[in-house]
């Protein structure tokens, strides 16, 4: 059966990252007849904005909907403000699909040092709300740069955004290590937060046999650099959840590593891909981007397609690579993302062998 998957290769590295995501997946399918991936390209991004005022079409949103996947590598320009290109074409994809959980599992690799002294085992999946909470489009400022200035922005949190993100991460520790923390901040945020906990309590009821409990998130980012190893799966809102991933990310390495999902896990429409990174100006064009984010969302996606052992392929395929010691220079190795994405190539073929 052939999967229709849309690209956006975006901004800066986004191309570069996307590019070398490709040439894994079009590897993995050769070896694979029943594997038939059929690209579509949208050249979306900040050119398209210099040239159309927009950063994509007006019907955009109705030209993704029928796509299996949106595989995504990153959007911003020093030239244009980063609110911009997030509101106009990342968001909007978010929220108009009802990609309501944004996943990001982290893995400390072999072969990658982590930032910290005594890293242990770091095996973590953070699940961020993606469509509500502090990130709600609500609010509004008056009177601007006069000394009545007030600016508002609100927060929403509703039970059914809530409910299904915190049962969605209830379902993944299941097929994982069996527990999940929520991310609250009820002390300090009295109104939206304790709801989040009530609603995380009632569901965590439905699955006895899941370790449940709640941590402030301060404390959580605490312990994440001090003992990430004892957690599996977070849950969280749109911004604590962006915050601990970022966390999540760096002890694990490196940004360029971490993918993730934004998923629509009711399937009614398209779920999206990218690595957690931005354009990344600074190293554009030089060839040095490390791929392994945007190779390992593409793994996310084969997963949701419905291809868990060839996800499993690239993955392992990634691991035998960085474990090898072929790394890009933001890991410390000298390694181009040409030769890195060579490398697990090649050992994905003696996966097949
Ligand atoms: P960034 O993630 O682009 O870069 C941060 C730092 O990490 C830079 O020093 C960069 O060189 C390095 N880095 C990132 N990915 C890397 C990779 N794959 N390999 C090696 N090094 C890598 O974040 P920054 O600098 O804050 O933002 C740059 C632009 O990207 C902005 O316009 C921002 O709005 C946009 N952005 C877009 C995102 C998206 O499309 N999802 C996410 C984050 C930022
Ligand atoms: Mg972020």
């Amino acid at each position: 059966m052939s999967q229709r998957i849309a690209v956006i290769a975006g901004d800066g590295i986004g191309v570069e990252v996307i590019a070398a995501g490709r040439r894994v997946l079009d590897a993995l399918a050769q070896g694979q007849p029943g594997l038939v991936l059929q690209y579509t390209d949208f050249p979306w991004g900040t050119t398209y904005y210099h040239e159309h005022g927009r950063y994509m079409p007006e019907d955009g949103l109705q030209q993704l909907k029928d796509f299996d996947a949106i595989y995504f590598g990153a959007v911003g320009a020093p030239d244009v403000p980063d609110a911009l290109s997030l509101w106009q074409l990342l968001i909007p994809m978010r929220r108009s699909f009802d990609q309501y959980v944004n996943l990001r599992p982290t893995r400390l690799l072999r072969g990658v040092q982590s930032p910290l002294a005594n890293p242990g085992d770091i095996d973590v999946v953070v699940v961020r709300e993606n469509t509500e909470g502090e990130y709600s489009d609500v609010g509004g400022r008056i009177f601007s740069g006069t000394e009545r200035e007030v600016v508002i922005q609100e927060s929403i949190f509703t039970r059914q955004g809530v409910e299904r993100v915190v049962r969605y991460a209830f379902e993944r520790a299941r097929t994982r290590r069996k527990r999940v923390t929520g991310a609250t901040k009820s002390n300090g945020i009295r109104v939206t937060m304790p709801f989040f906990d009530e609603v995380f309590f009632a569901v965590a009821k439905e699955y006895p046999d899941v370790e449940a409990g709640v941590m402030h998130a301060d404390a959580l980012a605490a312990q994440l650099v001090l003992r990430p190893a004892r957690f599996d799966v977070i849950v969280g809102s749109n911004l604590l959840g962006d915050i601990l991933s970022e966390i999540t990310a760096a002890i694990t390495g490196a940004i360029g590593i971490a993918p993730s999902a934004n998923l629509d896990p009711e399937r009614r429409y398209p779920s999206m891909f990218e690595p957690i990174h931005g354009s990344a100006p600074d190293i554009t064009g030089q060839g040095i981007a490390n791929p392994i984010g945007a190779i390992w969302a593409a793994a996310l996606m084969l997963d949701h397609l419905g291809r868990p052992a060839e996800a499993a392929r690239i993955l392992s395929a990634i691991e035998a690579t960085t474990a090898a010691g072929n790394l890009t220079p933001d890991l410390g190795g000298h390694a181009t993302t040409q030769q890195v994405t060579d490398a697990i190539i090649a050992r994905l073929s003696h996966a097949t062998a």
